[in-house]
């Protein structure tokens, strides 16, 4: 490959002044250590190691070391340039049994880690849950039970009470719709259980833990936000069935968490669409008074759009591109097809589709309260491997960068308050049920040796924040 066809899709690539941009990953998908200093089990460690639950039986062990590794990871983040770095706290590790005193040896850890990260001049960007529960809430019924939103917010108090001198800005959980319906729902994701109605109310007693731990957060003079992944939803044709498919799966994936969070109120037509799933008795007087708890940031994880259709000669997968045969994790909307578009696609079978996110923020924008926004999490899984040089070239994901930040600068034109974005991922990491076979990283990492390896995707972002687009990149 040419240095040219490096360089030359960040040219023009500026952001307003005190854009924040950084990389993600989460606990589980990079610490490793899972039974060091006092962790205890979380149902991704239990559903890791139930067989034919992950790719090839690979689990979160070991991951990529990050745990004793993140010394030197802080490093290499210092040396790309992040300004912020997006992570996770694992809940087993700091408080193993969801319940009681936190495990000082635990939160050490975060502490050791934030401290390096404010040394080296990057923002620590927590989030208290990325999925993985300790396994003995789920012994007690896990999400579906509303005890475990008060669980989440006894814990959040606690770690931010331990931790919250050093950060600026925490977020409660990532991604609730996958918790609550590829968790309870599909049984794609931890713990794997397949209960429609169950799922439904994970999602809500998700969201009421968020609005709990919030409203801790707040009073406590802390600034609090959620994440949530958005995507584009876009019928497959004109048809009113098509068209209805559409209205549902928007209702399912976004508008769900979208309008009690920032509204105060269910969708009324998904809580029409869910009548024969759930009465919704499990939300109680004052519950999304809590949920809407201002906010002072909200996050979008944004990969792809959905295409979807209510013919079923058509049909699709009926799982949104989701690998499994398990049950759906769209309660109520089973008969949903999701087809494949004509759009090139990643690893994951996901469709590139950047002006998706431009909708999705726009859209966040224009039809709810006003409120900060952060891309929390963007990016591709592709087949990169080094080549005989020892140089990983992944001109697939620079093209998929470029046009997703392009996207964003198109949203902050128009207006939408995009304060940053955040890559997924700094690093090659565990991408949950599909294992160690997809790589999501800026950082190639070779899981033989644990060797960290940028590639070119790295060096153009570290460029494209230092401020030197068109900068050269010979030599990486
Ligand atoms: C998101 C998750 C993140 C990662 C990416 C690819 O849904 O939040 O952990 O797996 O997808």
């Amino acid at each position: 490959m040419t240095t040219d066809s490096r360089t030359e899709p960040s040219t023009g690539l500026d952001f307003p002044t005190g854009f924040l941009f950084g990389a993600a990953t989460a606990a589980y998908q990079v610490e490793g250590a899972v039974a060091v200093d006092g962790r205890g089990p979380s149902i991704w460690d239990t559903f890791s190691h139930t067989p034919g639950r992950v790719l090839g039986g690979e689990t979160g062990d070991v991951a990529i070391e990050h745990y004793q590794r993140f010394r030197d990871d802080v490093r290499l983040m210092r040396d790309l340039g992040l300004q912020a770095y997006r992570f996770s706290i694992a809940w087993p590790r700091v408080q193993p049994s969801g319940r009681g005193a936190l495990n000082q040896a635990g939160v050490d850890f975060y502490s050791r880690l934030i401290d390096e990260l404010l040394a080296a001049g990057i923002e620590p960007w927590p989030t208290l849950y990325h999925w993985d529960l300790p396994q003995p809430l789920e012994d007690a019924g896990g999400w579906p039970e509303r005890d475990t939103a008060e669980r989440f917010a006894d814990y959040a108090g606690a770690i931010t009470t331990a931790l919250g001198d050093r950060v600026r800005q925490w977020t409660t959980l990532n991604e609730p719709w996958c918790s609550a319906f590829l968790g309870y729902g599909s049984g794609l994701h931890a713990p794997g259980r397949q209960d429609a109605a169950a799922s439904v109310r994970a999602g809500h007693h998700l969201m009421l833990g968020h609005g709990l731990a919030a409203g801790l957060l707040r009073s406590a003079g802390q600034q609090v936000g959620i994440t949530i992944n958005l995507y584009d939803v876009l019928p497959a044709g004109e048809w009113d069935v098509d068209l209805d498919a559409a209205r549902r799966i928007d209702g399912l994936q976004n508008r769900f968490f979208l309008d009690p969070v920032l509204r105060g109120s269910y969708p009324a037509d998904v809580v029409h669409d869910l009548a024969g799933v759930t009465d919704f008795s499990h939300v109680r007087d004052g519950d999304l008074a809590t949920i809407s708890t201002p906010l002072d940031m909200l996050g979008v994880n944004y990969y792809s759009r959905h295409l979807v259709t209510g013919r079923p000669a058509v049909g699709g997968d009926g799982h949104g591109g989701e690998a499994g045969s398990g049950a759906s994790p769209w309660p109520g909307s089973e008969h949903v097809g999701f087809v494949k578009g004509d759009l090139p696609v990643t690893a994951m079978g996901w469709e590139i589709y950047a002006a998706g996110l431009t909708e999705v923020l726009e859209r966040v924008a224009e039809e709810y309260p006003p409120v900060p926004l952060y891309v929390t999490e963007n990016g591709a899984a592709f087949a990169d491997e080094p080549d005989p040089d020892g140089l990983v070239r992944d001109a697939e994901r620079v093209s998929y960068l470029d046009g997703h930040l392009r996207a964003c600068r198109t949203a902050i034109e128009a207006g939408v308050p995009l304060r940053g974005y955040f890559c997924w991922s700094l690093f090659d990491n565990f991408e949950w049920s599909w294992g160690y076979s997809r790589r999501f990283g800026l950082v190639h990492v070779d899981y033989e040796t644990q060797k960290r390896t940028p590639k070119s995707s790295a060096f153009w972002y570290g460029d494209l924040i230092r401020g030197r687009q068109g900068a050269s990149l010979t030599g990486h």
